[in-house]
């Protein structure tokens, strides 16, 4: 491959690579020659998606580790440090949306418990800060480093259904533009920190939403589709060359951004 793009060799750190969007992620890296850490909450989750590696002829551990608890991820990085050496990449990809914070179309924010709205901005804002701190640390260390955040359509405009995650998100965003302030700044230009802002791909944790269970597109999927100017969902693969990108030398001035993938839905008005 082109010195530019060649990733091969590196080692990654994929947190919920058990799921929809890490899984594809950490196969698509492993393929490509990166060492891939699958970090997931449980054992049979994180089996899965490493099997799928190794099957694809990759190198991969699979680690159970809550993204919320430091101690546990201390311990995962010091596992991928004693066998690898190193970490050059984290994808953080735990994340979602929780049920309870998801509100239904009977309910107003009023109905909303303060308990669901904690744990959906716990996960997807300190879900995606302590990986950084944990393994960012890690590569302010040896000076060199990407890191790649989620973020979401959901920080753009409003999107109904959805406050915590949507608060949540948009802390995912400025954390990552201070971040790679703060990297660049004091330790190297070298350690970047992006996120990735995907549109609608469907995935375990919004199919319910999105698809009926005779198949068909529920109201709010033909509303997302209505809004993408390519007119349809994302394939999870589609994610993979802006990660591709991002891991790769061809970024190296590139910090601090925030890159939709999304077929043009925050490009569009929508008229
Ligand atoms: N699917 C989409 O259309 C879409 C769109 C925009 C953003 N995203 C974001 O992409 C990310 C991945 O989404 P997905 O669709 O693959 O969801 P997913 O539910 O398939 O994957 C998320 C994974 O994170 C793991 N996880 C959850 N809490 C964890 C914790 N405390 N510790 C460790 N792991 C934990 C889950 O077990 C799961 O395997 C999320 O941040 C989501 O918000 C998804």
């Amino acid at each position: 491959m082109n010195g530019l793009f060649d990733i091969s060799g590196q080692v990654a750190v994929i947190t919920g690579g058990s799921g929809s969007l890490g899984g594809s992620i950490s196969k698509y890296l492993a393929k490509n020659g990166v060492k891939v850490a699958v970090i997931g909450r449980t054992q049979e989750n994180v089996d899965l998606r490493l099997g799928k590696i190794i099957e694809a002829g990759g190198e991969g551990i699979g680690l159970v580790c809550d993204v919320l608890n430091m101690a546990e991820l201390k311990a995962a990085r010091q596992t991928i440090l004693e066998k690898w050496g190193r970490i050059d990449i984290l994808v953080n990809t735990a994340g979602g949306n929780l049920p309870g914070a998801t509100l239904t179309t009977e309910q107003t924010v009023f109905d909303m418990k303060i308990k669901d709205f904690n744990e959906v901005t716990d996960l997807n804002l300190n879900g995606t800060v302590y990986p950084c701190l944990v393994f960012g640390e890690a590569m302010a260390d040896k000076k060199s480093g990407s890191i790649i955040n989620i973020s979401s359509m959901a920080t753009m405009a409003s999107i109904t259904r959805v406050p915590g995650y949507s608060v949540a998100k948009a802390g995912v965003e400025i954390f990552t533009k201070w971040l790679a302030m703060e990297m660049s700044t004091k330790f190297s230009e070298k350690v970047r920190v992006n996120a990735i802002a995907p549109g609608f791909f469907i995935s375990t944790q919004n199919e319910k939403v999105l698809i009926n269970p005779d198949g068909s597109y529920t109201e709010r999927s033909q509303k997302v589709i209505a809004k993408t100017p390519m007119g349809r969902f994302g394939d999870i693969t589609e994610l993979n060359g802006t990660v591709h990108f991002l891991c790769s030398e061809a970024a190296s001035f590139v910090t601090g951004t925030i890159i939709p993938v999304d077929g043009g839905f925050s490009s569009f008005s929508g008229v």
